[in-house]
């Protein structure tokens, strides 16, 4: 049957699903119901990351075990550490980050995806894993040995272990968490239907999240995070930040950082971000490029407000990852080992009514035309 033409499939539905919603006229994000402000300043991580994947807020004894069964899967073999040690350096983290879930899913060679106690404990790997392979690279990458993780210390505080050696103070444990939080899931953008045209021919969950990993790396999605670092350095201050933005949009350009398919007003994530900023800001000091950030939202404002486009997401969580000490090039793979527990819900919940993608295309070839040989073309 002949459909509309949709280019970026906007608007498009893909699936049926119960995980998250976005209401993009009054900017709220949902997590099966429940709004992300109340999940930051209520829950945490691993809790939020339960709730994505199973569809309720855990009981106490639900919570103990998934906390448990998480802690106890964030080593990676040495084999994984050994790969990354193969990788070059200058390589970006994101491409270590795809290659290394790729290879892990070999060394767990049950992959029936029918098998339902299986699939609990390949979530349970890769919420574990993904934030070892982050901070395991970013050390090996300047020669630093890999540091495993710490029994003793929770989600977020290992991981900020893990990549400084030290571990955080709980400001920024607390801060991180809620990033993470923020970063978990949203609907059926571009990186979960990836994973989901993987999933749908019942290929196993860490080629699902390579997927995924893949289509988040972009600049139109989530490699925007390390774009708007870069906007943030080449401004240098806020007093260039009005003649910056003028002179992009004369030119056409995007503001990385800003617009989003779906949201017409600001993205709610932006702004508890923004709360998050203030709050590490006043007991760590500010940060020049949050300056400039209030400047640029402030002078684009004027002119693409009308337009509905707000910063999003990817706005402000650079300068709090900057803050933080973390390499700009690794904010894409932090915003990868947050989302995970959003692809793997998605992927579960598409499981129970599987479908192979195979959508269609209009055809604008020519038909019936003669092979020519070589030697008369
Ligand atoms: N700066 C300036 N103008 C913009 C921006 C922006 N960031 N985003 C959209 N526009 C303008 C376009 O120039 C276009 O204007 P026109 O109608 O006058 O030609 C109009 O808004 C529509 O733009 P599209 O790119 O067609 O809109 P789409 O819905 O596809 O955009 C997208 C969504 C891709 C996110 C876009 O806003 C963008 O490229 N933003 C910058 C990159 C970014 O921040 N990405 C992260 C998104 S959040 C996430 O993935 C986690």
């Amino acid at each position: 049957m002949p459909h509309d033409f949709m280019p970026g499939l906007a608007g498009v539905p893909a699936a049926t699903s119960s995980i998250s919603d976005v209401d993009g006229q009054r900017g709220v994000l949902e997590y099966r119901g429940i709004k992300v402000e109340e999940l930051c300043s209520k829950s945490s991580y691993l809790e939020t990351a339960y709730l994505l994947l199973f569809g309720h807020l855990p009981t106490e004894a639900e919570f103990r075990q998934w906390t448990s069964d998480v802690m106890h899967h964030r080593r990676v073999k040495f084999r994984i550490v050994d790969l990354l040690k193969c990788l070059p350096e200058q390589g970006h983290p994101m491409d270590a980050l795809q290659a290394a879930v790729a290879a892990l899913g070999m060394f767990y060679p049950g992959r029936n995806v029918k098998d339902v106690g299986n699939n609990y404990w390949s979530a349970v790997r890769l919420v574990a894993k993904l934030p070892t392979i982050v901070a395991a690279w970013a050390r090996i990458r300047h020669g630093d040995d890999y540091i495993p993780p710490r029994d003793d210390l929770g989600f977020s505080e290992n991981f900020l272990y893990m990549l400084t050696e030290a571990v955080p103070l709980p400001l920024w444990n607390k801060v991180f968490d809620d990033c993470l939080i923020l970063h978990a899931e949203h609907t059926m953008n571009a990186s979960t239907f990836a994973g989901l045209v993987t999933a749908s021919t019942l290929a196993d969950p860490y080629t699902v999240v390579a997927s995924s990993i893949g289509a988040l790396k972009g600049p139109l999605h989530g490699g925007a995070n390390e774009e708007v670092i870069q906007m943030l350095k080449e401004i240098g201050s806020a007093d260039r930040a009005k003649g910056y933005v003028e002179e992009k949009l004369r030119a056409k350009q995007k503001l990385m950082g800003f617009g989003h398919r779906v949201y017409k007003v600001k993205d709610p994530r932006a702004t508890v971000l923004q709360a998050l900023c203030r709050r590490l800001f006043m007991e760590c000091g500010s940060s020049p490029f949050y300056e400039i950030a209030l400047e640029i939202e402030r002078v684009a404002g004027d002119t693409l407000s009308s337009k509905g486009i707000y910063p999003n997401v990817d706005f402000y969580s650079g300068i709090i990852y900057d803050k933080m000490g973390i390499d700009t090039d690794l904010f894409t793979p932090l915003f990868a080992m947050a989302r995970v527990s959003g692809w793997l819900a998605h992927w579960l919940e598409q499981l129970r009514e599987n479908k192979l993608f195979r959508p269609d295309q209009i055809y604008s070839g020519e038909h019936n035309r003669s092979y020519v040989p070589i030697a008369q073309r």
